[in-house]
């Protein structure tokens, strides 16, 4: 039989970015219409991430369902039984990739409506900074928008936590696109892809690192003596590359085949010789309110394209 060559169909950079932001459109419209008070915060997750494998994308990192004050790096261990309350804020963090180009969104919910102003600045100011972008502001200007319209609600803006660039297989590369004013006059670049990220509170505006991680990411890779600490880098850069995974990922994967003592040993065997790296959960600092909405970006020369 002979060979049928195939037409070269390499799809662009900028096709890549954008149908890896239908796809999560997509996975987080379904996400808002199924997510209810009492479900465990594990099955939507999982959920959400097996949406997005089954519109033919991988996930850009797990899924991230941060509660009340904790801000982001939150995502469900293997073994979770947390359930969504009534009155919890929830904000769902979720990405999808197509080989190595990552859309990176997120929304906040609150069942019971009772925080529902927070979520609306965090909501506003994000609309105010895509506004922003469009008339081609500078990135100082970009984070002015974001402060003055969360002020106007009366919260603050996280201070320490930003938006950033999205690069090949690099969830947070080259620059940051902060939530306060900065004396910085770059503008976003042609040819780069960015995620804004407001971040509202009725705290004072910092989150603090806790002591939890449940999310890693290669770091150095290098040669370690325990051999299921070997297996699983193997598998981290076989499976995930530079991207962000959580630990029920290592656990559930059946290639791997470790009981949870060996899959822990050899983690910390990993953590201690930096050849992963933790995302510690991050906590608003005195146990305030935090919302989020995100989307990302895509600029080419003639326009600024919202991705999702
Ligand atoms: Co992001």
């Amino acid at each position: 039989m002979a060979k049928k060559e195939e037409k070269e169909t390499e799809e662009s950079v900028q096709e890549k970015y954008v149908k890896a932001g239908k796809i999560l459109q997509t996975a987080r419209e379904n996400a808002k219409k199924r997510i209810k008070p009492g479900q465990k915060l594990l099955e939507i997750a999982e959920k959400i991430e097996s949406d997005i494998i089954e519109m033919g994308a991988k996930p850009a990192f797990p899924v991230n369902l941060s509660i009340n004050e904790t801000a982001a790096h939150f995502t469900p261990a293997f073994n979770e039984e947390l359930t969504l309350k009534e009155t919890d804020l929830l904000k769902v963090d979720l990405g999808a990739h197509i080989d190595g180009f990552i859309a990176d969104a997120a929304f906040s919910i609150n069942p019971s409506n009772d925080f529902a102003k927070l979520i609306e600045a965090s909501e506003k100011a994000l609309e105010n900074a895509l506004a922003s972008v469009k008339q081609g502001a500078t990135i100082g200007k970009i984070g002015e928008e974001i402060e003055k319209t969360i002020k106007a609600y009366g919260f603050n803006p996280i201070q320490n936590l930003s938006g950033h660039e999205l690069g090949e297989f690099q969830q947070h590369a080259g620059i940051s696109i902060p939530n306060i004013s900065r004396n910085d006059s770059r503008k976003l670049e042609a040819g780069h892809a960015y995620a804004i990220e407001p971040f509202a509170t009725n705290g004072k505006g910092f989150v603090k690192e806790s002591m939890q991680s449940e999310i890693f990411a290669l770091d150095e890779p290098k040669q370690v003596r325990n051999s299921q600490a070997r297996q699983i880098l193997e598998f981290i850069l076989d499976n995930y590359d530079t991207l962000p995974f959580a630990e029920r990922w290592i656990a559930k994967a059946k290639e791997l085949k470790l009981s949870e003592f060996q899959r822990k040993i050899a983690m910390r065997e990993l953590l201690k010789n930096k050849c992963i790296k933790a995302y510690p959960v991050l906590k608003e600092e005195n146990g305030k309110l935090v919302s989020q909405t995100e989307t990302s970006i895509f600029i080419n020369e003639k326009e600024v394209i919202i991705l999702l």
